[in-house]
């Protein structure tokens, strides 16, 4: 059957107490809602919702960034779960499959249990909540089960009669269903409860009314976190790096100081590299087998290939591929740059919008100055080529194959190849100088 997913990422955030708006903090270098977002497009819906407010540029603009292009649906004012949904399934113009819905502040749920849901759902079983059994389940809205274990209703924290605070059932929040059904009943939502809001998890009570059962399927506790605050998103950062660590470690890859390792979502280490303590990745970066990475490395949108070694403190920057039997190496920043195999930067150089060949190598201190205060130019360097320390290239300039600089040159034009560039005053030496200078103290 069809399945449509909808992201329910409306609304502030207040308690995060910031101005931006929480499904775009970061977690594990991506949006928060990315998480959720791109595990729900594994189980490949035919169509996505993503809910959000009005005045959320910043989201609309950061869902441009990404592969997955959700329908934006518009909550004007945010009336709570059930309204949230209800806006959605008004987009979906008589779609008759199922509905799985995932909240943007949510980001651990795993595939696995998203396929248990939505293969729980059976015509006599149309509706089924994730719930899972908490030791402390706070504010989660608790689930009473009926004598069949369908559920009877959903409470909300707010609504919690004292007796009912024991009860360890939790709703995780998402939730999947036939469309037409859920649509049927969010239909006949009210506000009749502590927050004045259309609650989702009123279709449960609602379902029986109408002879339907809505199941639950049990998830573990740590997939269902969510973020609220400052604080749980740190949490939420610390298990999302643990959980990554570890998966790396069972690819393959040694980290020398687990703990001290940040990783992205989207980071792809592959077997046999080796991993120094203190290092970042951002997002987009993937590393060939037989890399090491060494200690205060900071890696984004980058690849590297096999065999190259990074650092100690590097900074490789966007859209920068690295080939293979690279050697970078102290205090060299690179951005936008293609690098050919075998080539070497050892130290302290900045390169930035360049094509740099195969087995050169750039001195130490080379600068490619990119910039001249309004446009970016780019700069090419050969193959076979020996950039000698302290060069500096005025880009754009083209530097052929076997060609070399002279140390300390400032090089503002062509190179052809096989030859060597040369530009820096000649040396004079005044013989008995110091002597002179010394006779006059
Ligand atoms: C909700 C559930 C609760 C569950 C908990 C799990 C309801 C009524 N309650 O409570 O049973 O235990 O999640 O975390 O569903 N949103 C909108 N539009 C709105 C309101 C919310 O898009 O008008 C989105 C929010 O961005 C958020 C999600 O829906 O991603 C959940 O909303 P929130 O207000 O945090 O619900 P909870 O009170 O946590
Ligand atoms: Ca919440």
């Amino acid at each position: 059957m069809d399945i449509a997913t909808v992201i329910l990422a409306a609304g502030k955030g207040t308690r995060m107490r910031s101005n931006q708006p929480k499904v775009l903090h970061e977690l594990g270098g991506l949006p928060l809602y990315y998480h959720s977002l791109s595990t729900s497009q594994k189980i490949q819906p035919s169509k996505t919702y993503f809910v959000t407010d009005n005045e959320n540029e910043a989201i609309l603009k950061s869902l441009k960034s990404f592969e997955f292009r959700p329908e934006i649906v518009v909550q004007g004012q945010q009336l709570g779960t059930g309204h949230a949904v209800k806006c959605a399934l008004d987009k979906m113009d008589g779609f008759d499959g199922l509905v799985l819905i995932l909240y943007g502040d949510t980001p651990f749920v795993k595939q696995g249990t998203l396929d248990r849901l939505i293969s729980s759902i059976t015509d006599k079983k149309p509706i089924c909540f994730l719930g899972f059994n908490s030791q402390s389940p706070g504010n989660y809205g608790r689930m009473v089960l009926d004598e069949n274990d369908s559920i009877a209703r959903i409470i909300e924290y707010k609504d919690l009669q004292p007796r009912e605070e024991n009860i360890s059932l939790c709703n995780s929040g998402i939730v999947c269903g036939r469309a037409s059904i859920i649509n049927n009943l969010v239909a006949k939502l009210d506000t009749q409860n502590a927050s004045g809001e259309y609650y989702l998890t009123d279709i449960a009570e609602l379902a029986r009314s109408e002879d339907f059962n809505c199941t639950v399927t049990i998830c573990d506790e740590e997939e269902t976190i969510g973020v609220n605050t400052q604080e749980d998103l740190a949490n939420a950062e610390k298990i999302f790096q643990t959980g990554k660590r570890k998966e790396m470690m069972e690819n393959g890859v040694t980290l020398q100081s687990p703990e001290t390792t940040y990783f992205s979502l989207d980071t792809i280490i592959h077997n046999n590299v080796f991993i120094e303590p203190n290092i970042y990745f951002g997002p987009g970066v993937n590393i060939s087998s037989g890399v090491r990475i060494r200690s205060y490395s900071y890696l984004e949108n980058c690849t590297i290939g096999a065999n190259s070694v990074i650092g100690p403190f590097a900074r490789i920057r966007e859209n920068t591929n690295i080939g293979e039997n690279c050697k970078i190496g102290n205090f060299v920043e690179i951005k936008k740059t293609q690098i050919k195999s075998g080539t070497k930067i050892s130290h302290l150089s900045y390169v930035g919008d360049a094509d740099i060949g195969e087995n050169t190598n750039i001195g130490a201190g080379t600068i490619f100055c990119n910039y001249d205060g309004i446009s970016k130019h780019k700069s090419t360097v050969g193959d076979n080529s020996f950039i000698g320390s302290n060069t500096i290239l005025i880009s754009p300039v083209n530097i052929g194959d076997d060609t070399m600089t002279a140390a300390g040159s400032v090089i503002n034009q062509e190179i052809p190849d096989g030859t060597l560039g040369i530009s820096r005053v000649k040396q004079k030496n005044i013989v008995g100088y110091t002597k002179s200078r010394s006779n006059k103290k």
